[in-house]
């Protein structure tokens, strides 16, 4: 039996436990051996709730017990998210995660710390939701030279595009459905000012590249400026607004942005709608490939968290994650080109 800890009981965690429960015995079957939740830590408690019995209040539980070999990081945030997961790696715990600001922020650390534990960081819920975009980049298109990646990385801003041009519904009261359908982050800001997709670019492109490429470099611009008007002018012209996270080499040279941009109809983006994410990679040999599916919510999220438990399960004590160096890749400006 394989012991795991979550750290938090909020949209995701919940999600976590209900995908183990559900589908356990494929889980276990595929996993290769029981999988199964010992703590849960989150400051509340559940009074009624089964999941009360396996509610923790201190890390320290779940750090200091020596079955617990997977640690399930679904509290969002840099902190205390940040340092239970350094002290979960450096006792020897693998760490599964949905958290693409930690990600973002430290990853090459955290990857670091892993491969010379032999255990792993996974964060395929990190980016895309529920769509395999993580794993793809360090397993399957390893052969190629990725030379640029284009998505549709954030679910609630493309639900709010999608429902006003189909719709003409009001950017607040879309913005309202996103939040109690579970898409938004806890600050709506992060996704409507586009910071989210630009932490998954910058999650994509380091593992792309091979080095870290910092938020804080990519030329970001969200939907907060984007009027019905505008919408109703698109739509004359027969195009979409989406908003893209864009990242590409050119001549050895690195650019990253995110921005609204018009899209037409010949474009694979065009017909991504709703709260779909989809990610269009192109490799020197591959040629293009395109990832689209679930991109937010509880659920889907939770099936990528879980299949990251699922694939640490059957390689404990062996570091699967390619990894990549914390010495910075410079982005070229790329605020004033069109896509
Ligand atoms: N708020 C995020 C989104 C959740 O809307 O895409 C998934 O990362």
């Amino acid at each position: 039996m394989i012991q795991i800890a979550v750290l938090g009981y909020g949209t995701v965690g919940s999600g976590v436990v209900e995908v183990i429960n559900t589908n356990h015995s494929s889980i276990n079957k595929k996993a290769g051996e029981e999988i199964n939740i010992k703590y849960v830590l989150d400051l509340r408690d559940f009074p009624g709730d089964p999941i009360q019995e396996k509610i923790v209040h201190d890390f320290d539980v779940i750090l200091n017990d020596p079955e617990i070999k997977i640690v399930v990081e679904v509290m969002g945030g840099v902190e205390p998210a940040y340092t239970f997961t350094k002290k979960a790696l450096l006792a020897g715990k693998s760490v599964c995660t949905s958290n693409k600001e930690l990600v973002a922020r430290h990853g090459a650390e955290l990857l670091e710390i892993a491969r010379e534990r032999n255990i792993n960081y996974l964060f395929e819920a990190s980016c895309g939701g529920g769509i395999p975009i993580i794993r793809p980049l360090n397993s399957s298109l390893t052969a190629d030279e990725i030379d640029e990646i284009t998505g549709i990385l954030n679910g609630t801003t493309n639900y709010i595009l999608t429902e006003m041009a189909e719709k003409g519904s009001d950017f607040a009261d879309v913005l309202k459905e996103a939040q109690d359908l579970g898409y938004a982050e806890r600050n709506p800001e992060a996704d409507v000012e586009g910071y989210d997709a630009c932490r998954k670019i910058a999650i994509l492109s380091s593992l792309a590249f091979g080095r870290q490429v910092d938020y804080e470099d990519i030329y970001t611009e969200g939907i907060s400026k984007i009027t019905a008007t505008d919408i109703k002018y698109a739509k004359a012209m027969g195009q979409m607004i989406k908003l893209l996270a864009v990242s590409r080499k050119v001549d050895g040279s690195f650019y990253a942005m995110v921005s609204p941009v018009l899209v037409g109809p010949s474009d694979p983006l065009y017909s991504v709608n709703g709260v779909f994410n989809a990610i269009f990679v192109h490799g020197n040999v591959l040629g293009d490939a395109m990832f689209y599916g679930s991109g937010a919510g509880k659920l889907p999220t939770a099936s990528a968290v879980v299949a990251d438990v699922v694939d640490e399960a059957r390689h404990l004590n062996r570091s699967i994650m390619a990894f990549w160096s914390s010495k910075k890749l410079e982005l070229t400006d790329i605020s004033n080109s069109s896509r």
